[in-house]
């Protein structure tokens, strides 16, 4: 059966406090509609977004996606939400319903909802709540089949006590959204039109209701304030800490590791505390991370060694690279294999050649270093004019002396030394000592000023 999925995310979420709609906030980086679209891709491609409140901002988020979007002007509810949505949706096929505030929902879980329907049953997603305050309860039958939705603000005294809560997510044959979506009444206790009416019309129709629970109670929660949305964060990277260490990894502390993006990881990395990583990270095999350090957008070598409170963004780490303590690697940073970036360097657009070291204090931008070169402390591209960039080029085993001021367009060639302090303007030729500062003089018969 094909599936279409029409995703809810209308709703105001004023308890959020927040300029931004609900569903943009962001569970690890990613706003929270996202991971639903995400899940949702898995099933279907004819997925549809019903937005209201910051639709604007709603339908930019998802502009690179093929979603299609259904304003509901005004929030009267879940089933006049879906409702919305249903001139795109074919006559034929299943239907996944799915809240844009509920991020967490395994494939696997939405996989067996789906694989409920038929032509006359549907799947609803429902889980047991300690406290079920809130939430529409699961009324079963004498002989334990569900027999309706009853809303907390409708519920008798008697359906208070039910323990079991609608997910709202459920699954059904389009046919019956088409049939009966336009049948709804809101004569409620909150004048709204109800998705949750159809279980009692399809089991008054003869149409079978097979619930479904999630493997986690998570997979079910939703987001209305910033409290839940800490809480759900948690879930997430306890998720993703578990699937690191699934995969070979050490982490010392798995709650103290955050994954806003994916890494992909070799076996026997070691992790130490408070390491983020953000967007599209690669590990290789035996990587070490020690604590306090940001990895975005790059790739570590086999056995890179990260030192603490180190910075690495949009960098590629050949084998056994050394960076940090307290380094920081920007956009366009390459090392090659060996390679050794100590602390408080900064480098950009840099590429170093095998076993080269910036051990101390420098800035490298705009650099191509060759093999074997060693920059000394406090060395200092000066890539920039005010105006446009340019480039320095230090050849294989050349040696520039602390303190020295690279100016831009400028060559060290290879085996150049540069004597410490000095400031280049012009190429340093290979194999020769070439300095630049002011030569030191002791100045004869010198004293002292004294007081006047
Ligand atoms: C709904 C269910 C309830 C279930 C609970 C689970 C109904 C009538 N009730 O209740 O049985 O236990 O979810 O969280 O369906 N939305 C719109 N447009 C609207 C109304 C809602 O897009 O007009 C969206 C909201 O943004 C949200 C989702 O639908 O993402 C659920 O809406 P919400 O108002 O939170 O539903 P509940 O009253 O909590
Ligand atoms: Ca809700």
């Amino acid at each position: 059966m094909d599936v279409s999925v029409v995703i809810l995310a209308a709703g105001q979420g004023s308890r959020m406090k927040s300029r931004l709609p609900k569903v943009l906030h962001r569970v690890a980086g990613v706003p929270m509609a996202r991971h639903v679209y995400q899940t949702a891709c898995q099933f279907s491609s004819d997925i549809h977004l019903v937005v209201g409140h910051g639709a604007d901002q709603v339908r930019h988020e998802f502009s690179d996606t093929n979603a299609r979007f259904w304003l509901q002007a005004e929030q009267l509810g879940t089933g006049h939400a879906v409702a919305q949505a249903m001139p795109g949706v074919p006559e034929t096929g299943a239907v996944l319903v799915l809240y844009g505030d509920v991020p967490l929902t395994r494939a696997e879980t939405l996989k067996t909802l789906i694989d409920q329907v038929t032509e006359h049953t549907m799947g609803l997603l429902t889980v047991q709540l300690e406290d079920p305050a809130g939430y529409g309860r699961i009324v079963r039958d004498a002989n334990g089949q569900v027999a309706a939705i009853v809303e907390h603000k409708d519920a008798s005294a008697e359906q208070l006590a039910i323990t079991e809560v609608n997910s709202g997510i459920m699954a059904l044959p389009a046919w019956m959204l088409h049939a009966w979506l336009p049948r709804l009444q809101n004569n409620n206790a909150q004048g709204e039109y109800y998705l949750t009416d159809l279980i009692s019309m399809a089991v008054s129709e003869g149409i079978a209701v097979q619930a479904v629970q999630p493997l986690d109670v998570e997979e079910t929660l939703g987001v209305n304030n910033r409290q839940q949305l800490a809480v759900l964060e948690r879930w997430f990277q306890q998720r993703a800490a578990n699937a690191l260490m699934a995969e070979g990894a050490t982490l010392m502390d798995p709650g103290r590791v955050d994954i806003r993006g994916t890494v992909r990881i070799g076996q026997d990395c070691l992790i130490d505390v408070n390491v983020v990583f953000e967007g599209e990270v690669e590990l290789g095999t035996g990587v070490r991370i020690g604590p306090n350090c940001v990895i975005r957008n790059a790739r570590l070598g086999d056995d890179v060694v990260v030192e603490a409170n180190t910075l690495i963004d949009g960098a590629q780490l050949g084998a056994n690279a050394t960076v940090g303590p307290f380094a920081r690697l920007r956009p366009g940073t390459e090392l090659d294999e060996g390679a050794k970036v100590g602390n408080f360097v900064e480098t950009k657009k840099a590429r170093l050649g095998a076993g080269s070291k910036v051990n101390h204090l420098s800035y490298i931008g705009d650099a191509v270093i060759g093999e074997g070169a060693n920059i000394g402390a406090g060395t200092i591209t000066c890539n920039y004019d005010g105006v446009n960039k340019f480039v320095t080029e230090i050849g294989a085993g050349a040696f520039v002396g602390s303190n020295s001021t690279l100016v831009a367009p400028v060559t060290i060639e290879a085996g150049a030394f540069v004597g410490a302090g000095s400031v280049l303007t012009k190429t340093a030729p290979a194999d020769q000592l070439t300095v630049g500062r002011a030569r030191q003089v002791t100045v004869k018969g010198w004293t002292r000023p004294a007081k006047q």
